[in-house]
């Protein structure tokens, strides 16, 4: 169900020449468990349809996996040559770039992804490898590179704060070096530009909702500072390109999303609530649970970057979802989901305590989007509701944790 209440049967829209439209279902194939795909939870009544990407089979005895091998695609659309774009896209097999990859691939065009699995895995796109339409190179967007494409989706850099934490100055270096590397690419084939960047380069905000026009308040020192400050030199990185060299630019500013395919333990709050819920571990709040975040859904989001990479938009947008929750309202809320998943799964639900802990240090009080200027032009606004998508990601969860993949 959307927003509004209605049946969500297929997410995008047809806009700035560019129709991005497939059907929920297509992609949830491509990342939900087929019992939850095809048929009833249990596995029976399944509908006879194709299994896609590859299959793993955990042994717990040997501790190995085994995988087989596609020997068939998901069906993509067949685009006439004028319309098939060649899309490049940095950190493509990390969480949001894997769903961009996707949805691309599905819609029919070109896509390059460029990773050095740092935080991401071949797994979030293996189901491609092979196809004539896809590439994946593993290359460090720090060094350059050179490719004819048409778009770039530049997302590489680490996203969570263990990850990015974890060697400062590489984060530092990925936002820096890599956006130059990638905006000099992009001068020099002349393709269109979009980075990520974030809602981070707001810091501890002083106004509520944030808007694109509020230029932030980041302490410059601190530990979280690597990724905040190298996102907002990335943005000036950005504009400057199109000041100096007329490169065609786009900026998304994402806040918190969550999703099937993100790591784990990665420390994010939605994968945290999850994971310890459906464990029946102490589901754990930094600070007194008071502080407020909005989560959107990963298919929101990438009905975002892709509307405003073919749109006219050069000034950065916000993309986010503005419903906003307690982080203990919230704990509530997952555990409330998870327990409901495990009762339709024909299992005793897990009973998982709440408890809070000191909060880490520069982690904001409370971040809202404004996403008026999305609105306004892009005619985009979330679908999605945090209920629907943490119930997928609990499901996607579990069926990792049932297979082994995820202890
Ligand atoms: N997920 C969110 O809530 C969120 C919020 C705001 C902004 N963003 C931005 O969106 C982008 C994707 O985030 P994500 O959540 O998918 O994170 P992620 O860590 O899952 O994905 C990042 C990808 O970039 C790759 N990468 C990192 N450094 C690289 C390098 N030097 N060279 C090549 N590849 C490299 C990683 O291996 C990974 O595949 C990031 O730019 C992030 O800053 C995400």
């Amino acid at each position: 169900m959307d927003r509004a209440g209605k049946p969500l049967t297929s997410v995008g829209f047809d806009k700035f020449g560019f129709d991005s439209t497939v059907p929920v279902d297509a992609l949830r194939a491509l990342y939900l468990s087929p019992r939850y795909t095809n048929g009833e939870a249990d596995g029976s009544n399944a509908k006879q349809t194709l299994v896609l990407g590859p299959q793993s089979t955990y042994d717990p005895a040997s501790k190995s996996i085994a995988y087989t091998t596609l020997t068939s695609f998901p069906p993509v659309k067949l685009l006439p040559p004028t319309q098939k774009k060649r899309i490049l896209i940095t950190g493509g097999a990390g969480f949001v770039g894997s769903h961009l990859v996707d949805r691309l691939m599905l819609l029919g065009h070109d896509v390059t992804v460029l990773d050095n699995f740092f935080t991401g895995s071949k797994t979030t796109v293996s189901h491609w490898v092979g196809h004539p339409n896809f590439e994946l190179v593993r290359h460090d967007v720090v060094e350059s590179f050179m490719i004819e494409c048409d778009q770039i989706y530049h997302l590489a850099c680490p996203a969570s704060p263990p990850h990015y934490q974890f060697n400062a100055v590489k984060t530092l270096k990925t936002s820096f070096m890599g956006t130059l590397n990638m905006l000099g690419l992009a001068k020099r084939t002349k393709a269109r530009f979009l980075i990520t960047s974030t809602s981070e380069v707001y810091g501890d905000p002083e106004v509520h909702p944030q808007n694109e026009e509020y230029w932030g308040n980041v302490n410059p020192i601190g530990i979280r500072a690597c990724y905040d400050e190298g996102k907002r030199v990335a943005e000036t990185l950005t504009y400057s390109y199109q000041r100096q060299d007329n490169v065609e630019v786009r900026v998304a500013r994402i806040f918190n999303t969550f999703g099937p395919r993100m790591n784990p333990y990665d420390g994010r709050v939605v994968s945290n609530f999850v994971i310890q819920a459906l464990k029946g571990e102490d589901m754990t709040v930094y600070g007194d649970g008071k502080q407020t975040r909005s989560f959107q859904y990963i298919h929101d989001l990438v009905d975002g970057l892709i509307a405003l990479m073919n749109s006219e938009e050069s000034r950065p947008v916000n993309l986010g979802n503005a419903d906003e929750f307690t982080v203990g309202d919230f704990a509530e809320m997952v555990r409330e989901i998870v327990q409901k998943v495990q009762k339709e799964d024909g299992e005793i639900p897990k009973q998982s305590k709440i408890v809070y802990k000191p909060m880490p240090s520069d982690d904001p009080q409370r971040r809202r989007p404004d996403n008026s200027r999305a609105l306004q032009v892009l005619g985009w606004h979330p679908r999605c509701t945090v209920a629907m998508g943490v119930e997928e990601m609990v499901r996607y969860y579990k069926a990792q944790l049932a297979d082994g993949t995820i202890a």
